[in-house]
């Protein structure tokens, strides 16, 4: 089984079709992020605020080189940013979680901790910067994907069975 390297932007929803990807098949769940944290021993948002995104992406990149060499049968949840990573494609099947900014949005702020989620991001503090960000990595996203799945107004259970499908299909 290759690895399924699940990418697109903040608050898109990989963490949750991440878990349930595994609960419908044999995968093992790593999270860029989650290893990121453990690695230093403190949240995304104090490293950032701590060290810079500068420091956050060397980390990233230091996590890319390790899930390459060492890691199979995965599926690997990423930040956000991950996806810019050189041997991205050399880690598994890349599978892109798209949706439009203002419906990604919309479900962080219709989610019941909105407040939390917005707060540990520490790039979606300004909207207009994040749309930003959003419109030059959408054609970005777009390009290093193998397979892309629209996620808007659909559960994480049909989008991980959609994931899944286009997986077996590849
Ligand atoms: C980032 C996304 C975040 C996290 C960090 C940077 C980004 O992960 O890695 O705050 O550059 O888009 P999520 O996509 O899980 O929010």
């Amino acid at each position: 089984m290759k690895n399924i390297v699940l990418i697109g932007f903040m608050g898109v929803g990989k963490g949750s079709v991440a878990r349930e990807i595994i609960k419908h098949s044999d995968y093992i769940a790593l999270d860029t992020d989650d290893l990121i944290e453990s690695m230093e021993n403190r949240k995304v948002k104090t490293i950032f605020e701590a060290r810079g995104e500068a420091y956050f992406r060397k980390l990233e990149k230091k996590v890319s080189h390790w899930l390459q060499k060492s890691v199979q049968d995965t599926l690997i949840s990423t930040g956000g940013g991950f996806y810019k990573q050189k041997n991205l494609k050399k880690i598994g099947t890349i599978v892109l979680l798209d949706s439009p900014f203002d419906a990604i949005i919309k479900r962080i702020k219709e989610h019941p901790n909105a407040a939390k989620k917005i707060k540990k991001r520490p790039l979606l503090k300004d909207l207009k910067k994040a749309r930003e960000l959003y419109d030059t990595r959408r054609p970005e996203y777009l390009k290093v994907a193998d397979i892309i799945v629209d996620v808007t107004n659909k559960s994480a259970q049909e989008c991980a069975k959609e994931v899944l499908k286009k997986v077996k299909r590849l």
